[in-house]
Parts: structure tokens; sequence; C-alpha cells
């Protein structure tokens, strides 16, 4: 039995959530079409044809929610801003009144000692630039990504300390261009390592934006990591995992922190004929622009085994974070994903594994060495409304806690970890499955098609996290 270090006093104990997972609003005040806004209205596409159009409400509640995070005394609010309220069809004029809505946020955040986290996209592109240009397949997406940014940046420097840059890139790329269950609701591999090209050049050049203006923070990309483990000690099984991690994990850090594509990655696309166009001066950007930090997204870790060269190959290749599905997935010659007996499961068949967690900061601190911020982590269940408005969430609160502790015991073995964001901070929109999927503190009184009052209630996960912030995670 060990010791454990303590978190260090800057802790920061934060919570987080997205633009249109919580917003609603989706007309007012100028703003403009995202590509979700539309992509929801595809037959099929999510739970019950839901959408965000209302989603929480928070965009007209939100001094009501930071209220309830400064009662519990949460240090850290990770949010995002919607592109389209800022720059309605995404290249033209700038929307003051939907900039507006985020000073108020931030200024009402400060106000309550609460340190703004800010993601700058989380998936919510103007449909304008989809349209006109086809968003992120277009290389002029990189340069109108960056006058947005730019606006943030220079509105919010001093305020704002934190910021991500692009949010999971590996899971909107794959989900949007690989199994179309995402915007742009495409099945192509080559554009798809096309526009994750592209994607990297935009991150890219916002951080280096960030850089020439000299802003007074810091800046890194929130990634969705699952770490893989091999099914056994068979040493196919062996390099099926390390083939995963390059194709799921290198192939996306790597080039954020070394400005480089994996090899093997790189070879396996060229011998394909997928490996994207690269053009002069862009492996220059793409090396100038070193986060600060590294934003890991945790909720699972990802188990594969050999697949032989006539083996599985599906379009539902396991994301480190998406799996829902027992059917395995995979590249033929690569590794295809397998059950891990080992572990239980959520509602919604994702692995609980809190050890991975800490391998997770073990494996990104060892190749990357960078503070890293947990700009995500959480568990999506069923959640019962008591007839007294209590919910006793104690699934969450033993989920929440043996991950608090792997941070912790992540941090005595040596990792540099900045903060922990639980997702989410209220409930909100799980953007294939609908509202039923909670996964925040405060329960938000809706269902998919009935928007009821959108009432507040507090979880029984609420109150035990208002002790691990008090306690500086003492108490867990
Ligand atoms: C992450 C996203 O992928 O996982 C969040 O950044 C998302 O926006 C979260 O809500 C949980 O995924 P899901 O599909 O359960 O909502």
């Amino acid at each position: 039995h060990q010791t454990l270090d303590a978190f260090p006093d800057n802790f920061l104990w934060g919570s987080a959530s997205a633009a249109y997972q919580v917003e609603g609003a989706a007309k007012e005040d100028g703003k403009g079409e995202s590509v979700w806004d539309r992509f929801v209205q595809i037959p099929g596409k999510t739970y019950k044809g839901t959408t965000g159009d209302v989603a929480v409400d928070h965009y007209h509640r939100y001094k009501e929610d930071v209220a309830l995070m400064a009662e519990q005394g949460l240090k850290a609010y990770r949010f995002s801003v919607a592109w389209s309220r800022i720059i309605p069809d995404g290249d033209g004029e700038v929307n003051e009144k939907g900039l507006e809505f985020y000073d108020k946020l931030i200024d009402e955040l400060l106000a309550h000692g609460i340190e703004p986290v800010l993601t700058l996209y989380h998936w919510d592109i103007p449909q304008a630039l989809q349209d006109k240009y086809g968003g992120w397949e277009s290389r002029q997406v990189i340069e109108d990504f960056t006058r947005y940014a730019d606006i943030l940046f220079q509105r919010y420097n001093n305020k704002v300390k934190y910021w991500v840059s692009l949010n999971e890139q590996n899971i909107f790329i794959m989900l949007g261009y690989r199994m179309a269950a995402h915007p742009p609701n495409v099945v192509d591999e080559k554009r798809m390592y096309q526009a994750n090209h592209i994607a990297n050049l935009a991150n890219a050049s916002v951080i280096r934006r960030f850089r020439e203006l000299d802003i007074n923070g810091q800046i890194g990309p929130s990634f969705a990591y699952g770490p893989t483990y091999a099914l056994d000690s068979h040493p196919l099984n062996q390099l099926a995992a390390e083939n995963n991690e390059a194709f799921n994990a290198h192939w996306w850090m790597d080039v954020y922190v070394f400005g480089e594509y994996p090899k093997v990655v790189w070879k396996y696309l060229e011998r394909k004929g997928l490996a994207p166009a690269i053009e002069e001066g862009d492996m220059a950007l793409l090396k100038s622009a070193k986060p600060d930090f590294m934003g890991l997204n945790y909720y699972q870790t990802a188990t594969v085994e050999h697949n032989p060269i006539d083996g599985v190959s599906s379009g539902k290749m396991n994301t480190s974070g998406k799996k829902g599905s027992s059917e395995a997935s995979g590249l033929p010659g690569v590794f295809k994903t397998a059950d891990n007996p080992y572990v239980e499961q959520t509602d919604w068949d994702w692995d609980i594994d809190p050890v991975g967690l800490r391998i997770a900061l073990r494996r990104i601190d060892s190749r990357y060495n960078l503070p890293i911020m947990i700009t995500e982590n959480g568990l999506g269940a069923y959640d019962k409304l008591e007839e007294d408005g209590s919910i006793h969430d104690d699934y969450r609160i033993d989920f929440l806690r043996k991950h608090v502790k792997a941070v912790q015991e992540a941090i005595t073995d040596g990792v540099n970890v900045l903060g922990y964001c639980t997702w989410s901070y209220t409930d909100l929109l799980s953007w294939l499955n609908g509202y039923q999927k909670r996964y925040g503190f405060v329960y938000v009184d809706r269902e998919e098609l009935d928007e009821k009052e959108l009432k507040r209630y507090k979880k029984d996960s609420y109150f035990w996290y208002k002790k691990v912030i008090e306690t500086n995670g003492k108490e867990l």
C-alpha cells in the first residue's frame, strides 16, 4: 500500500459542456446555422430525431447554472463557443450579439472565481462554410477558422487562461467522414484523411496565431484517447495493440506535438493510395505549433487482437471511446477489436476502466512530455428523478471516485496533471443518444420530445464532488 501524493493546491476541479449540447437558442440573436443544426434534421440520424434547438436552455439559464457551480465550489468550467454565433456565415460579418453572450458567461464565471476553459471548436462549423467549400475539406477553412479564433483570443485575452483548440478531432473526422454518423454524413476514406490533414493545419494555425498575439494563457487540443490493450500475450496480438495505438492515437497526437505523421500509418496509407496531399509549407506549419498542454478526454480503453489480412474490415471500427457495438471491427492485417473480459460496462456498453485513465496519463506523459488537462471524463447513465427531487446516482459517484483516484495515482507516478473536468456539468444532449443518456451533476428535467420546464435538480454526485473540491481530493 503506497501513500499517494496530494493533489496540487491549484488543481483545477472542473466540469465541461459544449455549445450545441447545452445552449439551445439555435436561431436567436443572429446565430447562423451550424452543420449540427442541419444534420439532426436527417431522419434516423439521432435518437427519436432529437435536436439541440432548445437543448437545456443554457443560453437563457447560464446564471442559474453558474450559481450552481459556485455553490458547489467548482474551480473550472469548460465550455465551447459556437462559431456560428460569432460569425453566422463563417467568414463574413461579426455578430456582436453572439459575442455578448460569451462576455456575460465569462464574466459570470470570473465573478464567482471559476476559471473559464474555452473550447474554440466542438464540432459545429457554420453550415454556410460547408455549403460554400465543403468545410474541413477545403484549405480555405484554415484562414477562416484562424480569423474566428483571433476574434476570441483578442476579446478574452487576460480573462480566459485555458484554451482548447479542436475538440476530439479524431472523433469528428472519423464519425463524419468514415461512418456518416456525424456531419457532413460522408463515407469516404480518401476524403477523410484529406479533411483530417486540413484540420491539423487549422489546429496548428490557431496555435501559431495564439503565439503571435502573445496571449496570456495556455492552449492545446482535446483528444479522445483510450489506451489499447492486447487481448493476451500472443505476439501478434501485442503487435495489433501497437498498431491500434499508432492508427488511433499517434496518428493525431504525434502531429500535434512533433509535427510529424507516424511512419507506420503513413506507409500503410501510401500503399492504399489514401495518404493526404501535403503541400509546401504544411509540415513546417505543423512543426511550428506545439501545444502547451494535451487535453485528454477519457472514457474507456480498447482491446484488440490480430486481424488476418483477409479479416474483418468495417466502417464501425473502434474510435477510442465510441464502441457501442460488440461486433468486431478493424483494419485487415492491422488489428481488430475484442471484448475485454476483465471490465464491466456502462448502460451503453462502454468499458468501465479507471486503471485505463492512469495508463492514458502515463503514456501521454512519457511520449509527449507535456502537462495534461483532463478535459472530459464521465459516465453516461439512466438516472431517476425521485418524487422529492433527489437523484441517487451512486453508480456515477463510484465511477468518478475511482477515476479521480486513478488521476491521483498518476500524479504520484510523476505525471503533471493540470486539472480534471468531468463530463458533464448539467445533463445535456448526447449527440446521437438524446437526453436519456445523462452525464451531469445537475439533472435537467426534460425528455427527448418533451421539454417540460427544464428544471434543475442536484444529484447525489453534486454533493459528492462538492466535498472532493472542498478537501482538494483528500476525501473521495
Ligand atoms: C465526447 C464528446 O466524445 O464524448 C462529448 O466530446 C460527448 O461532446 C461525450 O457528449 C460523450 O459521448 P456521448 O456519445 O455519450 O454523448
